[in-house]
């Protein structure tokens, strides 16, 4: 056994290559929120459930709890910019970005690969962060076979070897 340090933890948090995904909401004011995401997985065929683990110092967090609702916008190659901006903490976030509300009423940004609309079913505790398990409600794929993703590779963006 070896000693986990953060910077050991991190180390290995860093080679699980991921796409990059701006999870959004719509407050129960309507206010958008969203932060970049790669602790995005896909977990069950039947229901068809998602789950996305959000850090308990996130902004985004209660305003997911208050609505019950979440959208997982996979970025695509060229929306850096996009998952730079919904990096950083700040109340104008949306401010720069173009987005159309979905069914849910969260925010779905333009330009993205997909989008996966989730009610939020169950809600786990999980160390620093929150698990939060989303029954998918409504789902929009780029239908463009030549879409390429943003990756994420050891702290940088990378792309698909061509
Ligand atoms: C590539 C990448 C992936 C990230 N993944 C997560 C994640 O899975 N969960 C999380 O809570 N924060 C993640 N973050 C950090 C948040 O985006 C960042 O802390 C953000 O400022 C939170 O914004 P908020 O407090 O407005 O919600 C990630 C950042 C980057 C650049």
């Amino acid at each position: 056994m070896n000693d986990i340090t953060p910077e050991l933890f991190r180390k290995a948090s860093g080679n699980w290559t991921t796409g990059v995904s701006v999870v959004t909401t719509s407050d129960v004011d309507g206010k958008p929120y969203g932060l970049t995401m790669n602790a995005v997985t896909s977990l069950s065929l039947n229901p068809p459930l998602f789950l996305i683990c959000v850090d308990n110092r996130s902004d985004t967090l209660e305003p997911i709890r208050r609505s019950g609702v979440f959208c997982i916008n996979v970025l695509a190659a060229a929306q850096q910019n996009v998952s730079n901006a919904f990096a950083k903490k700040g109340d104008d976030k949306f401010g720069g970005v173009s987005y159309e509300r979905g069914v849910t009423g969260a925010p779905l940004l333009t330009g993205r690969l997909m989008a996966v609309e989730c009610h939020v079913t169950a809600y786990h505790e999980a160390g620093d962060h929150k698990i939060f398990v989303g029954e998918v409600k409504n789902i929009d794929v780029d239908p463009d076979e030549t879409a390429q993703p943003l990756l994420y590779y050891r702290g940088r963006y990378a792309a698909l070897a061509p």
